[in-house]
C-alpha cells in the first residue's frame, strides 16, 4: 500500500460511462498527487486488511447509538477512525471535538479497555436531553465548564496522572475544525506522533486550513493548480464541478492574477470564524516544514465507488482509489455495505493519519 497520498484521478470507468464524459480529455489532465514524507515509509496495513476490517466494522456501525449523525462523521471516516485506532492499539486515545460522541463511541469500539480523554466545549451529556448521544464511562471530559483547547492542556501532567509514560502509545484525533498546522505544531511539542485528522479538506473547501492544502503544492507530484482559463484543467474541473457538489473549478482557485492558497488565498482556523490571508511564499514553507517532520501520511481510501455509494459530494478525481472499486457490486454486498443507507457515504473528506517526528 502506498504510503503517501493524494490520488489524483483514478476515474472510475463506470463513472465515465454512467456521466457520458471523454474518456481521453479526462485521463488527460490525470493528476497523481503524492505527498512527501521524510523518509518514505508506509503504513503496514493492505486493502485486503481494509477489506477484511470492513466486513468486521459494518455491523459494529449498525449498533451505533447515534443513528443520523449529521455535522459529525459518516460511515467512511468511522471506519477510518476504528480501522486506524485498533491497528496501532493505543493505550490513550485523545480527541478533540466530539459534538455528540459518536466518534468517541468509534474509538470505544476499536479499544474496549482504553482510556479516552475527550476535549469539546459542550459536553455530550447536554445532547442526550434532546436525543440520541454517547457519554463514555472510561472517559476523561475536559468539557462544559471544565473545557480545555488542546493547545492549552499541560499535556505532562494530564498524561502522568492517566499513567502514561510511552507518547508513541497514545493516539491523537482532531475532528475540531481547526488549522491542522497550529494543531501538528501543538502536537508534536507535547510529544505526541499518531495522529489522526478528520476534515483533511482539498484547496478551495472547508473551513479550516488542512495538511492536504498545505502539501497541494507544484513541486509535489500532481500538486498546483493552473490558472490558465483556457486550458484543460479549467474545461475538466468545470464539467466536474457539474457533478460533484464539492469539486471546485477554476473560480474559486484563482484570484485576480494569481493562484490562491487554502481557501481563496486564506488559512482558515476555528470553523472559519478567523482567517488570515496566506502568501505563496509562506504557505510553501508551511509545506516544507510538514514535509520535515512527516514519518507517514497516509489518506483513507473511500470505503466504495460512487456508482456503489450513490454518493454525490466528493469528486472521487480527487480522492485515492475506493476500497471497494466500481463495479464490485458482489463485493459491496458481501461486505455488507449495501444494508447501509446511502446519506452515510455522504461524509469523506480525506480523513488522514499520520505520524509525525521533529525533525532529523
Ligand atoms: C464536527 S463536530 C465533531 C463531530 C464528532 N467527532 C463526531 O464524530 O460526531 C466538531 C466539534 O468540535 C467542537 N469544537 C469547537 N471548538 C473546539 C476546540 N477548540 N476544541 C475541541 N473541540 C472543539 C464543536 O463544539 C463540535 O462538537
Amino acid at each position: 500500500m502506498r504510503a503517501v497520498g493524494h490520488l489524483f484521478v483514478a476515474l472510475a470507468a463506470s463513472e465515465i460511462g454512467r456521466r457520458g464524459l471523454g474518456v481521453r480529455r479526462l485521463i488527460r489532465s490525470a493528476r497523481l498527487m503524492a505527498t512527501r514524507s521524510k523518509h518514505g515509509k508506509t503504513v503496514d496495513w493492505t486493502t485486503k486488511d481494509l477489506l477484511l476490517g470492513l466486513e468486521e466494522f459494518v455491523p459494529i456501525y449498525e449498533t451505533r447509538p447515534i443513528k443520523n449523525n449529521m455535522y459529525g462523521m459518516g460511515f467512511d471516516h468511522s471506519f477510518g477512525l476504528w480501522f486506524i485506532t485498533r491497528w496501532l492499539k493505543p493505550d490513550l486515545m485523545i480527541e478533540s471535538g466530539a459534538f455528540k460522541g459518536h466518534s468517541t463511541w468509534v474509538l470505544r469500539q476499536a479499544m474496549p479497555n482504553s482510556r479516552i480523554i475527550s476535549l469539546t466545549p459542550r459536553h455530550p451529556m447536554k445532547y442526550l436531553k434532546k436525543g440520541p448521544a454517547y457519554v463514555d464511562e472510561n472517559c476523561t471530559y475536559f468539557a462544559g465548564n471544565e473545557f480545555l483547547d488542546f493547545g492549552s492542556v499541560e499535556w505532562g501532567t494530564v498524561l502522568k496522572n492517566h499513567g502514561v509514560t510511552d507518547l508513541s502509545r497514545v493516539v491523537v484525533f482532531f475532528d475540531d475544525h481547526q488549522n491542522e498546522l497550529k494543531r501538528l505544531k501543538q502536537a508534536l511539542k507535547a510529544g505526541f506522533s499518531n495522529l489522526i485528522f478528520e476534515d483533511n479538506y482539498d484547496t478551495g473547501t472547508g473551513d479550516h486550513y488542512s495538511l492536504r492544502q498545505i502539501c497541494d503544492q507544484f513541486y509535489i507530484q500532481g500538486g498546483g493548480h493552473s490558472c490558465f482559463e483556457d486550458g484543460d484543467e479549467a474545461r475538466v474541473r468545470s464539467v466536474r464541478k457539474k457533478y460533484w457538489e464539492k469539486a471546485v473549478d477554476t473560480l474559486e482557485l484563482c484570484g485576480p492574477g494569481e493562484s490562491w492558497w487554502g481557501v481563496r488565498g486564506y488559512m482558515r482556523d476555528d470553523f472559519n470564524l478567523t482567517n488570515k490571508p496566506i502568501s505563496y511564499t509562506q504557505h510553501f514553507q508551511n509545506s516544507r516544514y510538514v514535509e520535515s517532520v512527516l514519518d507517514v501520511y497516509w489518506e483513507l481510501p473511500p470505503v466504495a465507488g460512487p456508482s456503489l455509494t450513490h454518493q454525490t459530494r466528493y469528486d472521487p478525481a480527487r480522492a485515492p482509489s475506493p476500497i471497494v472499486e466500481d463495479g464490485r457490486f458482489g463485493l459491496f454486498q458481501s461486505v455488507g455495505l449495501s444494508r447501509l443507507e446511502t446519506s452515510v457515504f455522504n461524509g469523506y473528506t480525506q480523513m488522514v493519519y499520520v505520524k509525525v517526528s521533529e525533525k532529523n
